[in-house]
């Protein structure tokens, strides 16, 4: 590949350089629940762009009047990152969007159709022939308004093969310069997914002239598992969303994809621009501007994930903390490893909880804090710094009188 076209200033030929797209503020927008304000929708753009994000899809300007105003607010205020808008094939939708990503340093345009059967058939009501025409016309039109065109294939996991070739050929021949091939029911499998792309660029005879794009959803929980086999079959543009937020079981969480790359690099041989250690602070942003909860046990940003409870971890942890952690908190912008304090603790982690508290305690008074703390634990669900002092306190006051 060799196009330069948009894309964050990240060229093809720069084959590890994976180029993250972020759709929080459009498919994650769009999900029950998630909506933001105008202003919540600058303030969560101005964190992506400072976070090294691509590419900002910062709404559907179409859609509604405020959506338009925030897609045009972000685009003038954007400092690095691409902002895009998206549109359907419709000439209408098109020139809303062309006009509210303008002001954009480095505007584009992302428009879509349908071409899966059942899409056609039932949602468009519409002929493959006339799809075809209207990718083409609709790509034509949007390189009107700007050089950065992206198209996308809806449903592009349950087209027929032959058909999408056609339509991506169409497309870029008409001036798009990222073809993205969505999963837009997170239907497909990696290794499906990483076949369909490696045909798709092998089988268009123009396939070099544009950057591929992955575009997961998570029905069955594996958005972010075919996203990176999309790399494989050489896409290298992932559209994904902070904390996984979108449509139904949600997108690809952004923050998965890049701790995957950085974590394993030795199988995952990409780079991306995103400054990790901002990775909690945009999930605790986008958790609070949309009151959409981030689940406790969610990878990479959960509030369990740098957390230890059970004795036989914390010992390890307290040892190496390489025994039970791949990454370190700091690499993602969280403080440090927490040893919760619980029934599952053992004596080595009491130990060092003690020490942190400033107790130093000998044997005896040691043992009979440790058999008291296990008799709390086993009442209560969560023990605290202070129910620990209290206890020691109690017992140290006892072996006085
Ligand atoms: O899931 C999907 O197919 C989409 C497209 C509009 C890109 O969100
Ligand atoms: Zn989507």
């Amino acid at each position: 590949m060799t196009t330069e076209h948009g894309n964050g200033g990240v060229s093809q030929s720069d084959s590890d350089r994976v180029v993250i797209f972020d759709t929080t503020l459009r498919d994650g927008e769009q999900c029950p629940g998630a909506s933001m304000t105008f202003e919540e929708k600058l303030e969560v753009a101005e964190l992506l762009d400072s976070m090294g994000v691509d590419i900002i899809e910062a709404g559907f300007p179409i859609a509604s009047q405020g959506d338009f105003e925030s897609v045009q607010e972000i685009a003038r205020r954007s400092k690095t990152a691409v902002i895009a808008g998206l549109s359907r094939a419709a000439f209408k939708d098109i020139d809303r969007c062309g006009e509210a990503v303008k002001v954009a340093a480095r505007p584009r345009i992302h428009t879509f159709i349908s071409t899966s059967p059942i899409h056609m058939k039932h949602k468009l009501q519409m002929e493959p022939e006339a799809v075809l025409e209207a990718v083409i016309a609709s790509v034509a039109r949007a390189r009107n308004h700007v050089e950065d065109v992206e198209w996308s294939a809806e449903d592009g996991t349950r087209t027929e093969f032959e058909f999408l070739c056609r339509c991506v050929e169409g497309a870029i021949n008409a001036g798009a310069t990222t073809i993205n091939i969505p999963d837009t029911v997170g239907y497909t499998t990696p290794e499906e997914y990483t076949e369909l792309f490696r045909k798709v660029r092998e089988t268009v005879p123009n396939s070099d002239k544009a950057v591929f794009s992955v575009h997961c959803h998570n029905d069955l929980g594996m958005a972010v598992a075919n996203s990176l086999a999309g790399l494989k079959g050489g896409a290298r543009q992932i559209e994904c969303t902070i904390n996984g937020i979108g449509e139904r079981a949600g997108n690809a969480a952004l923050e998965e994809i890049v701790m995957a790359i950085n974590t394993r690099r030795d199988v995952l041989p990409y780079t991306t621009g995103i400054d990790a250690t901002m990775l909690t602070r945009a999930s605790k942003l986008v958790a609070a501007v949309t009151s959409f909860p981030v689940q406790y046990n969610k990878a990479i940003v959960g509030r369990n994930a740098f957390a230890h409870e059970s004795g036989i971890h914390q010992d390890g942890m307290l040892k190496h903390t390489q025994t039970y952690e791949i990454m370190t908190p700091e690499s993602v912008g969280v403080k440090a490893t927490s040893l919760v304090m619980g029934k599952h603790s053992g004596r080595h982690a009491f130990v060092e909880k003690l020490k942190e508290l400033g107790y130093d305690l000998g044997d005896n008074a040691f043992q009979d804090a440790f058999k008291r703390f296990k008799d709390l634990a086993d009442r209560k669900k969560h023990v605290y710094d202070e129910d620990i002092e209290a206890l020691v306190d109690e017992g140290i006051g006892a072996a006085h009188d």
